[in-house]
């Protein structure tokens, strides 16, 4: 309820009097309208129409401006851009009846014209005020660009890489899931959503989406309540908390019942339980699928069971215009439940300003200047330095001399500005777009030393690519081989049941190592892969993702040395395909496998069932050894505190930069706990040769659970701790919860 009355409180009393009034003054076709939400045609692929002449026309566009004058239409998406913004908010403020505004709403995902890393990346830096910045610099440029809503974050937990949209989330972890869902919200949101730089966030996709069987984009989801209450629930909390105020029910069926028309969890768990004040949209046509779910018998049944579950806006189906009226003259829908979502969907209206300034974000001048802010550059250039891992570095191969040595940058990615930005950056400017091979070119002392092939394509060779990207690879000193998943690859319904280096890569990668040159793999992706042969023996292999509109720049920045890596990895790169799903925090079972001790043991044939490289793992210049844990007192009392420290020793002649990690796990609870699970993590900087101490607390209610009744819980008992680089290693202690 703090959550409803805060959202409230948000809406000042003369826009309530206003929503009372303007309510009062609807028909049921309007307030059908206001529940609808429409792709816009006129600013997704601008076509020079003026909106305010395209009655005129016999088009999409013709329609919708017939729609908005006759205040049949509340709200638009993915179109941008100031001048249009003004044309059409003045069809609905001016021409329309009622004259309430649009809503205008956009897949603000990573950045409007300057792209970010895609989020997976920037989890990757385990700094979540990273992420607040970004989204707060995403957000300014879009709402300058005429829009209100970003459909964002996306806060579901991925915990099987072989679904595309883990590259959209934070990855694998609840912890992570959390800060960065509470940090999107809070940089989208900014501290006042009537300010002209603020977004209205969209958490999506509530809820569990990213539990799909097998991976499989759409595909149905069965959980447990506890699992879902513990791990796919939190992320959500954590951005209702932070104020969001829309939330996107998906299109996956949970436990046997599709999420937009889902009455227990749209209404009885995110309203009642949660208290969310805010307004559902179904993600696109969502309730129109109810049908193909095989839970509504047709299109007017879909808007009914859909709408009654708790959706309040209809995305794109069109489904509430055409029967909401009907299903409310039948006495099927309550008329009262109308008004409800109605007046949900016009305080957020309010809340945005809307009633008050309906052309905030409709200056092309403002646009044009907060679009050409170089300071949105540099920090596009920072995050993605920031958000590159570095998995190994034999021999300390990097960082790279710039000057002397001759460089093949090998690979279908090495010049490539098409796969830069990842995948939704729609709104992308193509002149913001700075490849690996111009980001080298820049900082190297002749980058006439550079030599460029790119080999292969991406899924499949090219003619005499290998032999060329052989002859460079001859011709050099040493190989960067650029290579991994093209943006197309890992995002909405892009499934894999391979997650693999694509073969024809995988050919130039084994063609190119038997040369014998050292090789530094750039590995681009939108999910962790399994790494394989010559790819997986490379000397060095930094995961690249997809870093944005500088990635050139900072790929340079990091290979050169001028900053040292620093990401950690958000999700566990598993060993093979077939260990999906794999993440850290799995249950232990009943026949663990022990060294020597395989015989019907929980284990795979072909390998042991640990990462290839772990949950949390990324290394930097320094080298970092974790040394004199001490944990005080050994027996935490049920209202104490406990502390921990541990030295970090930097064993290289470079400051390193290191996210400590502390890990629990109850070693005796009523229902089964992971083997490990991240409570907290800090970050260090540690001298050259020197060392830094670091502290966790942790008390009794940093140790709860979801119990069997859905409620915290935690039992007295032993529990084991680790203060580590990543998931799998660390220095271990052990101590108890007294009762
Ligand atoms: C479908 C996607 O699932 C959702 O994330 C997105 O916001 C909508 N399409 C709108 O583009």
């Amino acid at each position: 309820m703090l959550l409803a009355s805060r959202a409230m409180a948000a809406v000042p009393a003369d826009d309530r009097l206003r929503i009372d009034r303007l309510i009062a003054l609807m028909t049921i076709e309007e307030k059908a309208g206001q529940l609808t939400l429409l792709a816009d045609p006129f600013r997704w692929r601008p076509t020079g129409v003026n909106p305010g002449d395209a009655d005129d026309l016999n088009t999409d566009q013709a329609r919708i401006a017939r729609m908005i004058r006759a205040g049949g239409l509340g709200a638009l998406f993915n179109g941008v851009g100031a001048a249009a913004g003004r044309s059409l908010q003045r069809l609905a403020v001016e021409e329309s009846r009622l004259g309430i505004p649009l809503l205008f709403a956009a897949d603000i995902i990573h950045g409007l014209h300057t792209i970010f890393p895609v989020p997976l990346a920037e989890a990757a830096s385990w700094d979540p005020e990273l992420a607040r910045q970004t989204a707060r610099a995403a957000a300014r440029e879009a709402a300058a660009s005429g829009i209100h809503q970003t459909f964002a974050p996306m806060v579901d937990i991925g915990r099987d890489q072989r679904w595309g949209r883990v590259v959209e989330g934070a990855g694998e972890d609840v912890l992570l899931g959390r800060l960065f869902a509470d940090a999107r919200v809070r940089g989208f949101q900014g501290d006042d959503l009537t300010r002209p730089d603020a977004l209205l966030a969209t958490p999506k996709h509530f809820a569990a989406y990213g539990a799909a069987e097998a991976g499989l984009d759409y595909a149905g989801v069965e959980i447990s309540l506890p699992t879902l209450h513990e791990v796919y629930l939190p992320p959500f909390e954590t951005a209702f908390a932070a104020g969001a105020g829309a939330v996107m029910s998906a299109f996956h069926e949970l436990n046997g019942v599709p999420a937009t028309g889902n009455g227990w969890l749209l209404t009885d768990l995110l309203r009642r339980r949660l208290g969310f004040a805010g307004f559902v949209v179904a993600d696109y046509t969502a309730d129109a699928e109810l049908v193909a779910h095989g839970v509504a018998e047709d299109e007017r049944d879909a808007a009914r069971i859909a709408f009654l579950a708790g959706v309040e806006m209809s995305m794109q189906s069109g489904l509430y215009l055409r029967h909401l009226p009907d299903l409310v003259a039948a006495g099927e829908v309550p008329l009262a439940l109308v008004d409800a979502a109605v007046r949900r969907v016009l305080a957020a209206k309010a809340a945005l300003g809307l009633f008050a300034d309906p052309y905030r974000g409709t200056d092309p001048e403002r646009e044009r200047l907060v679009l050409a802010d170089p300071a949105t550059l540099a920090l596009a250039r920072q995050a993605a330095r920031r958000s590159a891992v570095l998995l190994k570095n034999e021999g300390n191969l990097l960082p790279l001399p710039r000057a002397g040595q001759r460089i093949a940058l090998i690979g279908p990615f090495g010049d490539d500005p098409a796969n830069l930005f990842g995948p939704w950056s729609i709104f992308a400017d193509p002149e913001r777009a700075v490849t690996v091979a111009q980001g080298l070119r820049a900082a190297m002392a002749d980058p006439a030393l550079l030599l460029v092939e790119p080999g292969s394509d991406v899924e499949a060779p090219i003619q005499a690519g290998i032999d060329r990207a052989v002859a460079a690879a001859d011709a050099a000193d040493l190989v960067i081989l650029a290579i991994g998943e093209s943006a197309a690859m890992s995002a909405e319904a892009q499934s894999r049941v391979e997650i693999v280096v694509p073969p024809a890569q995988q050919d130039l990668a084994e063609a190119v190592a038997a040369t014998g040159r050292p090789v530094v793999v750039l590995l681009k992706t939108g999910r962790a892969l399994a790494l394989s042969g010559a790819v997986l023996d490379a000397r060095a292999i930094l995961v690249t993702w997809f870093l944005g509109s500088e990635e050139g720049h900072a790929v340079a920045d990091l290979l050169f040395g001028d900053h040292a890596p620093s990401g950690r990895l958000p999700v566990s790169f598993p060993r093979f395909s077939g260990q999906q799903p794999f993440y850290y925090s799995r249950k232990p079972t009943g026949r663990p496998e022990r060294p020597g001790d395989s015989a019907f043991k929980a284990r795979f044939r072909e390998t042991p069932n640990r990462a290839r490289f772990p949950f949390g793992h990324g290394l930097t210049y320094g080298r970092v050894r974790y040394e004199d844990l001490r944990v005080e007192p050994a027996h935490l009392p049920w209202d104490g505190t406990l502390t921990v420290t541990a030295t970090l020793r930097n064993l290289g002649n470079r400051p390193a930069e290191e996210v400590a990690q502390l890990y629990v796990r109850d070693r005796v609870a009523k229902l089964t706990r992971p083997v490990r699970l991240l409570k907290a993590f800090s970050r260090a900087t540690v001298p050259a040769s020197g060392t830094a101490e670091i502290r966790f607390t942790l008390r009794r209610q940093d140790l709860e659970y979801v119990g069997p009744d859905l409620l915290p819980t935690v039992e007295p008992g032993l529990f084991d701790l680790w203060v580590a680089p990543d998931a799998e290693s660390g220095l271990q202690a052990r101590f108890e919860l007294l009762a």
